[in-house]
């Protein structure tokens, strides 16, 4: 079976080696993958992820089975709708059940309406609306952009004069385009990501998972595409992630197989483990990035199974799921100026040296340079260590980490520092 996956990151990166591991043998392609991709002798195709057209072509050039759409960009513009048209298999939602990442705004109206616990909202469609409605607002309050933004358009607003510049942002510098701005309660608690497989019918969870989304220790400076990540989560227990799905991933599956767009592929739900229970922060319609690199070491059951489950009606029922004991703790290590902006051609040094060590070494932003290995953007690499304890996971990821060095190498020291989550209620 030639299985293509699609995207660029640490994320596709991750799920290669996981598609490599199957017993049943595929052949992995990567469109367009990236440097360490290629290191592992997988070809990768000159397609950029979001050319759907250009993706569609080169599945039905190559006999492509089953393509595995990583980012959220080309489920949006309706890759997986496209690819099946063509007639060739594709794991991800269509481009109405996606909008539940593209559209915040329909991700509120959808769990409002299915009862999904969140935060309060309101919908403000002009300058003039939001300068009201932040005047009335309690602080802290969050004002989101409804347009994907890569995690940039959300901001936290700690009072009523930094609500007013954001709304400037939003509304007269247009710096996420002509789109509505959903205003949001605060929520307060520990953050979780739990994400779904979903076959149209049901949503499996997988294993919980932890992200942390800012640039410096302590949860401090900017938000980030993700710095790090470790699974599963002290505190929540299988058990649990089986409630939190029924109760935030099951209503919505349902309700959009009542309406005729059933959601097959991954739902990933960011929780709030709020004082009054979970709530949802935010829907994506994709595997997280860098969740999917601590998740998957840990998946001891057939990954292509689990996926070729979800494309089929109810297929999922056939799947079994299978988790290992261990803990997976995974630091990212993003280039200089990261997140506002990026380095290239950094020479990266140190990596034969964690050769002997017990880590998966996973290329997100990397580019060969002749006999050299460089930096190419934001997020550069991450190392996952795999341990029977936190502590062990965590210490063998910073050995390796430690060890490879580049100009500005950023990295945060603490995480999975505190593997636990404390589940009020
Ligand atoms: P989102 O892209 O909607 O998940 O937002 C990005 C990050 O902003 C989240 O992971 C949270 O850390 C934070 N955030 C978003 N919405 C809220 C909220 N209502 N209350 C507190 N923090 C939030
Ligand atoms: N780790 C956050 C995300 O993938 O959106």
């Amino acid at each position: 079976m030639k299985v293509l996956v699609v995207g660029a990151g640490g994320r596709e990166h991750a799920l290669v080696r996981s598609l490599m591991r199957s017993p049943q043998k595929p052949e992995v392609l990567a469109a367009p993958g990236n440097a360490g991709i290629a290191r592992d002798r997988v070809e990768c195709l000159g397609v950029p992820a979001e050319d759907v057209g250009g993706i569609v072509g080169a599945a039905l050039e190559r006999g492509i089975d089953l393509v595995v759409v990583g980012p959220e960009a080309p489920l949006v513009s309706g890759l997986v709708d496209a690819l099946e048209e063509a007639g060739v298999r594709a794991f991800g939602p269509s481009r109405e059940a996606a909008r539940l990442e593209g559209s915040k705004r329909y991700a509120k109206e959808l769990m409002a309406e299915v009862g999904v616990p969140t935060g309060d909202y309101a919908v403000l469609g002009s300058r003039e609306e939001a300068l009201e409605a932040i005047g009335r607002a309690a602080y802290p309050t969050v004002l989101k952009a409804d347009a994907l933004a890569a995690g940039k358009g959300v901001v936290i607003c700690a009072d009523h004069a930094s609500a007013k510049d954001a709304v400037e942002m939003f509304f007269t510098e247009r710096r996420f385009g002509h789109t509505e701005v959903v205003l949001e309660e605060f929520l307060e608690g520990e953050e979780l990501s739990l994400l779904a497989v979903c076959d149209g019918e049901r949503a499996v969870p997988m294993a919980p998972a932890r992200d942390y989304k800012r640039i410096e220790d302590g949860d401090r400076g900017p938000n980030t595409g993700g710095m790090g990540s470790y699974s599963p989560v002290g505190g929540i227990h299988r058990e649990h992630a089986e409630a939190l799905a029924l109760a935030v991933h099951q209503p919505i599956v349902d309700e959009l197989r009542r309406r005729g767009t059933p959601y097959h592929g991954v739902l990933y739900a960011g929780l709030m483990m709020t004082a009054d229970g979970p709530k949802v922060l935010e829907y994506n319609c994709r595997f997280g990035d860098p969740e999917t690199q601590a998740v998957l070491p840990r998946l001891r059951s057939d990954l292509l199974a689990l996926i070729e489950g979800a494309v089929r009606p109810g297929g999922l029922s056939e799947v079994s799921v299978e988790w290992s004991d261990e803990w997976a703790v995974t630091v990212v290590l993003a280039s200089a100026g990261y997140p506002e902006t990026s380095s290239e051609g950094d020479e990266i040094r140190g990596l034969r040296s964690i050769d002997s060590l017990e880590v998966e070494l996973l290329h997100a932003a990397t580019a060969e340079r002749g006999s050299r290995l460089v930096t190419d953007g934001g997020r550069v690499l991450s190392v996952t260590g795999i341990g029977a304890t936190s502590e062990e996971a965590r210490e063998r990821a910073y050995s390796a980490a430690d060890r490879i060095q580049f100009d500005g190498k950023q990295m945060r020291t603490d995480i999975a520092a505190r593997a636990m989550i404390d589940v009020k209620a």
